[in-house]
Parts: C-alpha cells; structure tokens; sequence
C-alpha cells in the first residue's frame, strides 16, 4: 500500500493554498495529473501521480505526510538500525526516509507511534508545554497497591534529569494492571515510575497520544494516513 490522498487535499496543503482555491484551479482546467486535466476534486492520487499546476509539477517532497503505526514487540523506534527492524521498514512508502518519529516507544512496548515529514506539526505535538496526554495500559510482575495511585499523581523526582516527573493519572484495572495518562514522555518513564514503587512492568502498550486511540482494526505492524480532522486535532 502506498500513502494516497484526494486531490484537493494534495493542492490544499501546497503552499497551503486552501481547499476553495483548490477547487477553483481544478474547475478552471487548471490541473493536471500524469499530464491529463482533471475535473475530479476527489481523485485520489499517491506519491507516483505527477501533479501539476499551470504545468509546473507539485514535487513529491512537498507533499506532507501524517501517519499512524501499529508498533509491534521486537520493532525499534528509529529510522535505522543496525540489527533490528525499525518502524520505517513496515512502510512501504517510495518516501518513507523523509519521515521522523513522534516521540518513541522501547523496543518491546506496543502500540500507537506516530510518524510525519511535517516538522511543524511534531514540533509542536513534543513541545512539552502542550503537555499532549499519552495513555498506556500497563501489566505488572507485583499486585499495584491503591497508595500507587497518590505517588503518580504527587510525581517522581528523577535524580539523573534532575526533575519531578508531572502529575500522572493512575487507574488500577485488576491486581496486576493498570492504565497510566502521562502529559510528557521522559526516557523510559513508566517502567522507571512503576520501579521507584519497587514494582516491575512486564508488558506495555500505548493506547492513545492526545485525541488520537489507536484503532481496534489496526494490526500490529499495519498503518494508516491519518485524516484531515485527525491532524488538525493536535
Ligand atoms: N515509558 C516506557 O518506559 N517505555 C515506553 O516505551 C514508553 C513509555
């Protein structure tokens, strides 16, 4: 599968030009795709259609790129990697090398990653004043006593950062899980959290950054673009 878009969305983003104006060069003859003038708004188009407009092509790199990724165990969260598969070999995608992670997740945690070209948009997604909320589902080696809920919330002091970790909503779901909210993304931090109360993580998955859920129907390893209202949400 490669990464394909409608053809108002392609036009709109370039130069960030607006759906309407997209619109109104289309209807105007305007544009073509593979050389032809369309007339179709909704074609969808992907990375190997040449757009143009006035005959001058839309290059493939500025085409922006947003989307989401089922990470599975054993998977890195690089873009190389000497010895392990990383999330950019699950996408086939002729531009997939011009992709950059949104924050990471350790080689066997599961779940939702987000990758995009858009330096603004993850910019500002990591920027830790937009404390974007990251839930996680949580299984544990020891029971999770109900005083762990009180100790994420009040936070961790983190000697080698020198920093308290922010308050962290705790939801104990069964003696040995739990779902954990963070509002930042400090190196290893929820297997460090559930450590300084002398407990163990023995499985972790994230479940969703911001408004975003990783979906029930996609499978790990799969991935899709995200939408328009998906992107704008953050
Ligand atoms: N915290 C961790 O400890 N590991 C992850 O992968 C993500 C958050």
């Amino acid at each position: 599968m490669t990464l394909s878009m409608k053809l108002d969305r392609l036009l709109a983003k370039h130069d960030s030009m607006g759906r309407n104006r997209a619109r109104e060069l289309v209807v105007a003859r305007r544009v073509t795709v593979d050389g032809v003038p369309v007339l179709r708004i909704d074609l969808e188009v992907d990375r190997f259609s040449r757009v143009a407009v006035d005959g001058i092509e839309i290059r493939p790199a500025e085409r922006l790129i947003h989307l989401m990724l089922h990470k599975p165990v054993g998977v890195v969260s690089a873009t190389r990697d000497a010895e392990h598969r990383t999330v950019i070999d699950l996408i086939e995608d002729p531009d997939r090398e011009s992709l950059h992670l949104v924050g990471r997740l350790d080689r066997n945690t599961t779940g939702l990653v987000l990758l995009t070209n858009d330096g603004r948009w993850s910019k500002r997604l990591m920027d830790p004043s937009s404390k974007v909320p990251k839930v996680y589902r949580v299984a544990t080696r020891d029971p999770i006593p109900e005083s762990a809920i009180q100790a994420f919330a009040e936070g961790f002091h983190f000697h080698t950062e020198n920093l308290t970790t922010l308050p962290a909503e705790l939801e104990i779901l069964s003696s040995h899980e739990a779902r954990l909210t963070l509002h930042e993304g400090r190196y290893h931090q929820v297997k460090r959290m559930f450590h300084r109360i002398g407990n163990r993580v023995t499985s972790l998955h994230r479940e969703s950054i911001g408004g975003l859920s990783l979906p029930e129907d996609l499978a790990p390893g799969a991935w899709r673009a995200l939408t328009d209202r998906e992107i704008a949400g953050f």
